[in-house]
Order: C-alpha cells, then sequence, then structure tokens
C-alpha cells in the first residue's frame, strides 16, 4: 500500500516551508513516518533547468518562457526528486509531506495563457506530470491563502533590500498579482483546500494555521 502524499502550496512568503515543518512535527508525534520534500530540489541538478529560467537567462521577465516550456523545468525536476528520494518510502507507506508540487505548476505558469486556455493546460498538466511522467498523485492539497501585501510583508528584507537578487518571479509584481487568480480557479478545479492565514492585515498566528491544516489533514474533508 503506498503512504499519502500531501502537498502544501501558496504563493511566495504564504508560510509554506513554516508550514510543512510545524505539520511534519505534528504527524511524527502520531507516530507516522515522514518525509519532507520541497520543490523546486534547488539542492540538486534537476533544478539546473529552474534556476536557468530564474535567474533570467532565457528571458528577463516570466512571460518570455511559456507556460509549457516552464512546465516542463519544474515537471522532470519532480521527476528525478521522485526517483532519486523517495518513491521507495512512498511506495511502503510512509507519508510524504511536498512544499510546492504539481499545483505550483498551475499557479504560476497558467496566469501567462488567456483564460479560456487555462482549463486546457490544467487537462495538459494533470496528463504529463501523472499520467506521462507518472508522479504520483496527492491524496490531499492544502493551500494557504494570505494576501499579497502581508506575504510581502513577511518577506520583506529577505534580500537585505538588495533587489537585485530577486528571481524574475520575485520582481514582477503584476505576475506575482496574476498567480492569485489561477491559484484561486485550479483550486476550484481541482478541489484543493484553502486555508485562510491572515486577517487583511496580520497573518493568524502559527499555531492556528497549523491547527487548520491537521484537521483538514484528519478529516480528509
Ligand atoms: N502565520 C505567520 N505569522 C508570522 N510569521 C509567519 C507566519 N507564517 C510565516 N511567517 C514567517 O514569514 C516568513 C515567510 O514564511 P515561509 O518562508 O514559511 O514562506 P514560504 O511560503 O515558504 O516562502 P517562499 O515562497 O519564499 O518559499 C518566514 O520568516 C516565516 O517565519
Ligand atoms: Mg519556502
Amino acid at each position: 500500500m503506498p503512504g499519502k502524499l500531501i502537498v502544501i502550496d501558496g504563493l511566495d512568503g504564504s508560510g509554506k516551508s513554516t508550514q510543512s515543518e510545524r505539520v511534519a512535527k505534528c504527524l511524527r508525534a502520531r507516530g507516522e513516518q515522514v518525509k519532507l520534500i520541497s520543490f523546486p530540489d534547488y539542492g540538486e541538478p534537476s533544478s539546473a533547468l529552474v534556476k536557468m529560467y530564474l535567474g533570467g537567462e532565457f528571458s528577463d521577465s516570466p512571460n518570455g518562457v511559456n507556460a509549457y516550456a516552464a512546465s516542463t523545468f519544474y515537471a522532470v525536476d519532480r521527476y528525478a526528486s521522485f526517483k532519486k528520494f523517495w518513491e521507495k518510502e512512498y511506495l511502503s507507506g510512509h507519508t510524504i509531506l511536498a512544499t510546492r508540487y504539481v499545483s505550483s505548476n498551475a499557479i504560476h505558469q497558467m496566469g501567462k495563457l488567456p483564460r479560456n486556455q487555462w482549463d486546457e493546460y490544467l487537462k495538459w498538466l494533470d496528463d504529463f506530470e501523472y499520467e506521462k511522467l507518472c508522479l504520483p498523485r496527492p491524496d490531499q492539497v492544502i493551500f494557504l491563502n494570505m494576501s499579497r501585501s502581508v506575504a510581502d510583508r513577511l518577506i520583506e528584507g529577505r534580500y537585505g533590500g538588495d533587489e537585485s537578487r530577486k528571481d524574475i518571479h520575485e520582481k514582477d509584481r503584476a505576475y506575482l498579482q496574476s498567480c492569485q487568480e489561477t491559484a484561486e480557479y485550479a483550486a476550484k478545479a481541482q478541489n484543493w483546500r484553502m486555508i485562510c492565514c491572515d486577517d487583511g492585515k496580520n497573518p493568524l498566528p502559527l499555531e492556528f494555521v497549523t491547527e487548520r491544516i491537521m484537521e483538514k489533514i484528519e478529516s480528509r474533508a
């Protein structure tokens, strides 16, 4: 019996990494064997194309690399991670907790296409990553919904005020805004669990968000 694959996704700075660590702790305390994975897998050579793309080697702007091309860069990185680092554990029943996954392509790439092509893109993405590459389908995708202004404040200072260190996604405000729309669209279409992570002005307490995530996982609701 394969284990569970739970995905924690969200826009930049929404608390994905922080919450994934906290949720892994909770699941381990319940006796589950948990493997925490994260995408892109920056420490591995499989992320080379993603790094070239985000570093602006193909274009200064995210839109200079079309949605399908950019999606393949992220997909092959997932494939390599699966084969090298978590296939065995997953197949032997461990819980895999992923920070970002196939859902991130929908969030970050779909907005490059006109809205009337979004359904076609989601269908292609599903077929490419799950059917053709045979990556496992998640049991649940949990989306951390945090407004842009609050998330921006949380990650302020990450680069010590040096704007030049931001990647081509982080530099592009309009692009980041469009990701909110694609996330909402994909969440509805694919039944993601949305967790509200701020009150409009400030982030909600970390413990509160973790509890909401655990409720979703426990109830599979
Ligand atoms: N609910 C919260 N309350 C207060 N601080 C938070 C909250 N959630 C996250 N943070 C802080 O905000 C920052 C961004 O969080 P984190 O790095 O987990 O986000 P992320 O979604 O993984 O970001 P990225 O997309 O850049 O990887 C961190 O410093 C984290 O400690
Ligand atoms: Mg992170």
